[in-house]
């Protein structure tokens, strides 16, 4: 296991598409999600994708425990999702503060899908299949976006509402988490 650096913005392999997992439970896949892992933990991120750190495979973790620094997002289960397909269960849109380790000290305001349904794989191949909102479905269309090389400033509405956490909230409890 090992931290790899995350490629930041401007890097243009985050602008790629990544490719399809087609070989689970392989020891190639197992030593790639040790290392997200543990680049993700080191970095206190809520979630990453392969290709933050320069693999092109549609991989992404996220998922973090209730954090007394951000009362409002509540917890996620600690999620390996193989190979995503993302389904929006209603027309709402919601709008909510982003941060990504790819785009370090910034923040936005993100207009995100509020009901999800979400399928794929898990590291041996079995199925995950679950509808989520909120928070949850937030961190799965973020970490999905990086499998299509897209960064969540892309889809900021209003670019006055992006900008430098420390500015945005001079009150730390109040910044987003990357
Ligand atoms: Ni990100």
């Amino acid at each position: 296991m090992a931290i790899r650096p995350v490629l930041k913005m401007g890097d243009p392999r985050l602008w790629q598409r990544a490719e399809a997992v087609r070989s689970f439970g392989t020891p190639e896949l197992h030593a790639l999600i040790a290392d997200m892992e543990e680049t993700m933990h080191a970095l206190d991120g809520a979630g990453l994708a392969a290709p933050q750190i320069g693999v092109g495979l549609r991989v992404v973790i996220f998922g973090f425990e209730d954090n007394a620094r951000y009362p409002d997002v509540g917890s996620v289960p600690y999620t390996v999702l193989i190979n995503p397909v993302l389904e929006p269960l209603s027309d709402e849109i919601e709008e909510g503060w982003e941060g990504c380790l790819s785009v370090p000290g910034l923040s936005g305001w993100v207009p995100r899908w509020r009901y999800l349904r979400y399928t794929g794989f898990d590291p041996l191949g079995r199925a995950i299949d679950r509808s989520v909102d909120g928070f949850h479905a937030r961190v799965v269309q973020h970490e999905n976006d990086h499998l299509d090389g897209i960064l969540y400033p892309m889809r900021i509405r209003d670019l006055t509402r992006f900008g430098f956490s420390e500015a945005l909230f001079p009150d730390d409890a109040d910044r987003p988490k990357d």
